[in-house]
């Protein structure tokens, strides 16, 4: 079959894929689509490190071919979307609603695929840019039929992750205040979350100034072209001043009550810590090496309680909050159709891959076999 591999320094289709029979636990899934979400392309470019031969994709959805006997709520011919969350449903964090903490969640890697005969990983315990790929079972979560599938595989991460982040790991609510870093796949979903909680102004951030048409229509009220000699930091302050006249210090003043880096850059996330209002939280959603520090100044949490958090795949629970999801899509609340900028076929992932960089993509899918 058919399959996105990465072998230790590119990645190219190959066609001489197999992936093993499903497990007790596992269920077997045709891919028909998956969205490319920039994780992938930070395996590829060394960012994310991960070990070769391997399987890439990790927001798909598709059919159900074969289950694993102990497998009970899905079965063949079911459409399901895929998440990343391996959980097992039985420790402490799986049964205290936290299954993003999930030991066994993180990554599950394994090794269900070999590629020219060598045994080959999964990524992120998906690998959905492969015309079958095996996962756990609890990995699938059923969908509605009618659903399009090329629109629903975005909700396995970068809806996921993005309203996560702010449904879940955050207290935004009705008349706050939050700017965006990076309006890609994941900001977007960010800016409509906070969006739907009320939030009175939000403010997108990118250094492609073609992306402040997707912002607004998903909700962002104001956009800053960020780029050399361009102070986001001052800029917000500029808006979000205090009333307050008598404070000094290094504290800065107003501000925002959230910031999302939705980048992956340390510095980023530092101007998220600097752009906050007293008690504001910066939440980092963005990905950067594994090395990557923060130059935070101290007393940004000491003197004024600012927080800084972070987002694994927006903390979700799979079963409960991909239904939420495609309900509140079902009513009109949250955008996920407007996410699709373009469909390509598998063998053209280069051209996708091309396309976002160049910023002309909210998210591209790519067909992985026949709906
Ligand atoms: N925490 C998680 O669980 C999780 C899940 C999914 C993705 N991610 C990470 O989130 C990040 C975003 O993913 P995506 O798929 O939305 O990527 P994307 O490529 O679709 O979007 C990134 C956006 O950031 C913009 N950008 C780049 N540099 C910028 C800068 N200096 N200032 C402002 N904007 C800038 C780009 O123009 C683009 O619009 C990546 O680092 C990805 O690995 C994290
Ligand atoms: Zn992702
Ligand atoms: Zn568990």
């Amino acid at each position: 079959m058919k399959a996105l591999v990465y072998d230790g320094k590119q990645a190219a289709i190959r066609n001489d894929v197999e992936v093993r029979q499903p497990g007790p636990t596992e269920v077997k899934v045709r891919v028909t689509s998956a969205g490319l979400c920039h994780s992938d392309l930070s395996v590829i470019d060394g960012v994310i490190q991960w070990p070769p031969p391997a399987v890439l994709g990790h927001e798909g959805a598709g059919v159900v071919d074969v289950v694993g006997e102990a497998v009970t709520h899905v079965a063949p011919g079911d459409h399901v979307v895929l998440h990343t969350l391996a959980f097992c449903g039985q420790c402490k964090w799986c049964n205290t609603g936290r299954p993003a903490y999930c030991r066994k969640s993180i990554s599950n890697a394994s090794q269900p695929f070999t590629v020219g005969g060598e045994a080959a990983w999964n990524f992120a315990a998906t690998s959905c840019l492969s015309e079958y790929t095996v996962v756990q079972g609890v990995q699938c979560v059923k969908v509605d039929p009618e659903l399009d599938l090329s629109v629903a595989c975005l909700i396995g991460c970068g809806v996921l992750t993005g309203i996560g982040s702010v449904w879940n790991r955050t207290d935004l609510g009705l008349g706050d205040t939050c700017v965006v870093f990076g309006v890609g796949g994941v900001g977007l979903n960010v800016i409509q979350a906070a969006k739907v909680k009320g939030a009175q102004r939000i403010i997108a951030v990118d250094t492609v100034a073609a992306k402040e048409q997707a912002a607004r229509e998903f909700g962002a009220t104001d956009f800053i072209l960020a780029g050399e000699g361009v102070d986001v930091v001052a800029k917000v302050r500029d808006w979000f001043p205090t009333v307050i006249a008598n404070v000094v210090g290094s504290f800065g003043e107003g501000g925002v009550d959230y910031a999302f880096d939705c980048v992956g850059h340390p510095e980023i996330l530092n101007q998220c810590l600097e752009m906050l209002d007293w008690g504001g939280t910066a939440v980092a959603v963005g990905v950067p090496a594994a090395t990557a520090t923060v130059p935070a100044r101290v007393t940004n949490f000491t003197h004024v309680e600012r927080t800084v958090t972070g987002s694994r795949a927006g903390s979700h629970r799979p079963h409960w909050d991909i239904p939420l999801i495609v309900d509140a899509y079902q009513r009109g609340l949250i955008k996920l159709d407007e996410l699709v900028s373009e469909r390509y076929p598998l063998d053209d992932w280069e051209t996708a891959v091309h396309d976002l960089h160049e910023g002309k993509l909210a998210r591209g899918v790519l067909t992985v076999s026949a709906p």
